[in-house]
């Protein structure tokens, strides 16, 4: 059919025609902002799945939400070896200097602005327009212990926030990448938001692991977010996410085809997206069959595999993509790592290294028993049909 009508949106972050199975989590968020901003408790998220199950889109569809709700919005997204200092710096000179505008709370914006400068003098970051006319405030925010620091400055945020009747929610995406210390520090200061009740909401996308991150550094963060688990879309979900916007383009599905997408990409919305978007290029329409939904798993199959897996194993070594590779010629997991070791001939101590490295690549998470897993749905297969 026509590929210029085609809705589907396969692709890191594309926002799909349907966003289907997350009312209940696009509830809670909107709930956590309409309290925020009301000076209530309100509970900052975690949003942990793993790859492509749609964290990116719903942290962008809660930035919508949180604008609404009058909110300002901040999202930045955690590249590898990058530090928070840096990456959160622009946002809150932002925020600030947004807040700074409104009279209510020009006062306590501009002492932030001054702290800001010391924060980004004592963190050694490079500040392109330097703040003319603006003295660092000692004390403020110039410790140089990202633990005290960021805290100091959140405050100042949330409460020129509150001045000015508004709220600040921060979205940061790909949370795994942060390091301990500064993960560590970003939930001292979601703690501080709290319970001080400032208008400041963080909410985090992330692969599975950071829940456990997060517990090891605070123990208080399993109190302090809410853990939403972002993972397939169940049946009833996972067929409307197909359907739904296959008749709002007055075609229709037979009732087989979709259940042969439902079934066989087991509800991942990264497979659904991209088998439905070539089943309806394929089709002759008006009406996709399951003909044509058959005859496209080969391209669908080709086309992840060129993409979505093959990006992932790009990433490692020669001997990580040994590791995985042996972990996928056991079976589907979890995977003890005494049944890879074994398989490779070698002790699970000299596996340490690159267990771990493989890990804080994002390609595998050691789940709650102890076992090894890929962060990558379906990835086993993939790495058993490269043969
Ligand atoms: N609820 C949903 N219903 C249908 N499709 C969805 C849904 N959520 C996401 N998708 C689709 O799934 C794909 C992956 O979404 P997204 O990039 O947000 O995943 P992610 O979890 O951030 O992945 P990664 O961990 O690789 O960053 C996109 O093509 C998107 O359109
Ligand atoms: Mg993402």
């Amino acid at each position: 059919m026509d590929p210029y009508r085609n809705p589907f949106a396969p692709g890191a972050g594309s926002r799909p025609p349907e966003l289907a199975g997350r009312d209940a989590t696009l509830e809670a968020a909107r709930i956590s902002c309409g309290r925020a901003i009301k000076g209530r408790s309100a509970r900052s998220i975690m949003l942990l799945g793993l790859r492509g199950t749609g964290k990116t889109v719903l942290l962008n569809e809660i930035g919508k939400i949180a604008q609404e709700e009058g909110l300002l919005v901040s999202k930045v997204e955690s590249p590898e070896r990058e530090s928070l200092a840096r990456l959160l710096y622009p946002e809150m000179r932002k925020v600030m200097r947004s807040l700074s505008g409104i009279q209510a709370a020009k006062q306590i914006a501009n002492r932030g602005l001054k702290g800001l400068r010391s924060f980004a003098s004592i963190f050694k970051i490079d500040i392109a327009g330097v703040e003319v006319g603006v003295e660092p405030e000692p004390g403020l925010a110039d410790s140089g212990d990202l633990q005290y620091d960021l805290p100091d400055l959140f405050d100042v945020i949330g409460r020129a926030a509150q001045a000015a009747g508004k709220g600040w929610i921060l979205l940061i995406d790909e949370v795994q990448y942060l390091s301990e210390a500064d993960l560590s520090a970003l939930i001292v200061s979601i703690h501080r938001m709290s319970q001080e009740g400032l208008p400041v909401l963080l909410v985090g996308a992330g692969l599975p692991q950071v829940a456990r991150l997060a517990g090891e550094a605070k123990s208080y963060a399993e109190r302090l977010f809410l853990y939403p688990a972002i993972g397939a879309l169940d049946q009833p979900s996972a067929i409307q996410a197909v359907e739904k916007p296959i008749v709002d383009e007055q075609a229709t599905i037979e009732p087989t085809a979709l259940g042969e997408i439902v079934d066989r990409t087991r509800g991942y919305p990264f497979f659904l997206q991209e088998w439905a978007s070539i089943a309806w290029n394929n089709a002759e329409g008006p009406e996709i069959t399951l003909d044509d939904v058959s005859q496209s798993y080969a391209e669908t199959l080709a086309s992840l595999d060129a993409g979505f897996f093959r990006v992932r194993i790009d990433r490692l070594t020669k001997s990580e993509v040994q590791f995985v590779k042996t972990m996928s010629e056991l079976g589907d997991g979890p995977y003890a790592m005494a049944d890879i070791a074994k398989a490779m001939g070698r002790t699970q101590s000299s596996l340490g290294p690159t267990r771990a490295n493989i890990i804080s690549k994002g390609m595998i998470y050691s789940t709650d028993h102890g076992y090894l897993n890929f962060t990558v749905p379906l990835f086993a297969e993939y790495m058993r049909r490269q043969g």
